[in-house]
């Protein structure tokens, strides 16, 4: 798989546009980032239209150099996958490569805080499978409305998540694994968190920076009840 390396990237034009969302969802495909919800009348996505198949779906947050994405679309090559992230150079570098690599077809991609997307982009029990994997920490005091699952974004996540679905959290922070956890218990419709294996899932780049160093882990997932 390419690493992600080299001079800034650019944005897709035209029909290598396609896997990344944000034209659609905020009008202009270099548009989006921190603090911009999409418009009104572009959500809920038809992710049978986007995907041209109805499959089960899943997302990523913060999908950082893509490989858990794109690792994951090749091992579940039945689902389709949705990755968003925050950070522009990330989101448009994952798309410049896959625009150039032609695919993976089943993965697309928004440039964009997931707070702000997941409620309106995703209807109710449209998701099979949540994954966060190594969230920021937002450590200094000031940062802490950062952290990415608080309870509000807990119960948004239980809602888009259909019964029997999952959300699987990996840190290599263990009190931020735990906080999220608590988050994820005060959910009436979730169940409690249950361990998994490192081979359960594709790794991600940090998982491996972790796995090198011998940094503890935490990986859990909880499943949402009928
Ligand atoms: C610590 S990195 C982990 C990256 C990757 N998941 C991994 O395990 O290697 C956290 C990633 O989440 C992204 N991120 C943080 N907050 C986000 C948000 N609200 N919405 C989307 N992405 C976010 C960051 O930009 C960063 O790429």
């Amino acid at each position: 798989m390419p690493r992600l390396r080299g001079p800034a990237p650019n944005l897709p034009q035209g029909d290598a546009a396609w896997p990344i969302l944000n034209e659609g969802l905020f009008g202009d495909q270099a548009r989006g980032g921190h603090d911009r919800a999409p418009r009104p009348d572009a959500v809920p996505v038809d992710w049978r239209a986007v995907f041209g198949r109805e499959a089960p779906r899943t997302l990523e947050i913060g999908f950082n150099r893509g490989r858990f994405l794109r690792d994951l679309a090749a091992r579940w090559p039945d689902h389709d996958h949705v990755g968003i992230e925050v950070r522009r150079s990330y989101a448009w570098r994952v798309a410049e490569l896959m625009a150039r690599d032609g695919g993976p077809r089943n993965v697309r991609l928004v440039w964009a805080d997931a707070k702000l997307v997941v409620p309106a982009t995703f209807g109710p029990d449209g998701l099979a499978h949540v994954f966060v994997n190594f969230p920021d920490p937002w450590w200094k005091r000031r940062h802490e409305k950062r952290r990415l699952v608080d309870l509000d974004f807990a119960r948004t996540l239980a809602d888009r998540v259909a019964p029997g679905g999952r959300i699987w959290i990996k840190s290599d922070v263990l009190a931020i694994a735990d906080e999220i956890a608590e988050a994820l218990a005060a959910v009436p419709s979730l169940g409690p968190p249950v361990p998994f294996d490192v081979g359960d899932l594709p790794l991600t780049h940090r998982e491996r920076a972790c796995l090198v160093t011998g940094l503890p882990i935490s990986r859990y997932a909880v499943t949402r009840g009928a």
